[in-house]
């Protein structure tokens, strides 16, 4: 096992977690909720990735990860975040990573996107109602932009798109950069 590597995810669904499990097993390295480190456990370490799903545009967790890695001393930070925008967006995505990065951070701190999909089932109420408010807008809304589009396709009731094929840049980077 590799140790000088640990994965933290921030997951509701489950999402996040299995793509942080993915990224464990492909990197033979351990992976831990963000609620369970501190900045002692990823101390010593060189790499940090840290996974959280997309919320209402911010990456859940994401704070917190990054005081615990300041504090920590560690090397690296590597981030990801996943969400139930399509892939095809990219440029959403990228505006996306500017509401949660400064200018800085964004040249800095490599991250990654990795479309999950919605589980209503296992959503709490709150997150629940908002998605259905929201994917009614969108379903309404005339002229959609491309992205409405695509979100209104997408958005309408629970999917899972996630796969392991899509952690491969984020491992190869992880693996081959120092
Ligand atoms: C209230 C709410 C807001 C969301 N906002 C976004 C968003 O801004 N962008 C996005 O791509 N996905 C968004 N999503 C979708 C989640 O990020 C997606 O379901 C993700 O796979 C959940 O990860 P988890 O299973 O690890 O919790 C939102 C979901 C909910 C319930």
């Amino acid at each position: 096992m590799d140790d000088s590597i640990l994965v933290v995810y921030e997951s509701v669904t489950g999402f996040t977690r299995q793509y942080a499990l993915w990224i464990g097993e492909e990197l033979d390295c351990p992976v831990a909720a963000l609620d369970e480190i501190s900045a002692e456990d990823m101390s010593g370490r060189h790499t940090v990735i840290f996974g959280g799903r997309f919320h209402a545009g911010k990456v859940d967790g994401l704070k917190k990860a990054k005081r615990l890695f300041g504090k920590s001393g560690c090397k690296r930070l590597i981030l990801f975040a996943c969400g139930a925008t399509p892939d095809s967006q990219g440029d959403m995505i990228a505006e996306a990573w500017k509401q949660n990065l400064t200018e800085e951070e964004l040249k800095r701190i490599p991250h990654f996107y990795l479309q999950g999909g919605l589980k209503y089932e296992t959503m709490p109420f709150g997150d629940r109602l908002m998605m259905k408010f929201f994917a009614a807008a969108v379903r309404r809304k005339k002229d959609k932009s491309p992205y409405e589009a695509a979100m209104a396709a997408a958005v309408g009731s629970s999917f899972d798109i996630s796969s392991k094929e899509k952690i491969k840049p984020l491992v190869v980077y992880a693996r081959e950069t120092e």
